[in-house]
């Protein structure tokens, strides 16, 4: 097991579109492993191949609540095949946008096909903060950002407050 690197904005290979997995080979469940591993480390509930500079369909999510028990998901391949016919609002993070936050529609509950780590397909109804999570990380898959739903000035100041963050940052550890 291994902690992975979390590439941020504005590096391209968040822009750039993930390559079909044609099949689940070790190196492809060590990676599905190593990126559960680094999701939990960052406090996260989702993270797309993308994020961690492999460009290929992957995505885990975790999104059980404090009180509940774990929910670790790897998906292989995974594609939205029906979706709810009401929207709904929801604040969303992204570990490659550290620590900003702002709203975005959703579908309410969507249906997930993917294969599994063991090469198996399956189908999942995804609800709650499962359903958005799914929608935001498989996003990622096609090079979206939810910062993408946001208006352009919304977006903007939500990238320069990152920005002006982050150098504030660098100063604070120079100093
Ligand atoms: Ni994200």
């Amino acid at each position: 097991m291994a902690q992975l690197k979390i590439f941020e904005i504005p590096h391209t290979v968040l822009r750039q579109k993930a390559e079909p997995v044609e099949a689940v080979t070790p190196e492809i469940q060590q990676l599905l492993s190593d990126m559960l591993e680094t999701m939990y480390a960052t406090n996260g509930v989702g993270l797309a191949g993308n994020q961690v500079g492999a460009l290929k369909r992957l995505v885990v999510m975790d999104c059980a609540g404090e009180d509940e028990k774990p929910d670790p998901i790897k998906m292989v391949n995974p594609v939205i095949i029906e979706k709810s016919p009401d929207m709904v609002l929801h604040n969303e993070g992204c570990l490659s946008i550290p620590r900003e936050y702002a709203d975005v529609e959703r579908y309410e509950w969507v249906v997930v096909q993917y294969t599994d780590e063991t090469g198996t397909v399956r189908e999942r109804k995804a609800t709650g903060l499962l359903a958005i999570c799914v929608q935001h990380e498989l996003e990622h898959l096609d090079g979206i950002l939810f910062i993408d739903h946001l208006s352009p000035l919304k977006r903007s100041r939500l990238v320069k407050h990152l920005e002006k963050r982050r150098r504030r940052e660098a100063e604070e550890n120079r100093e």
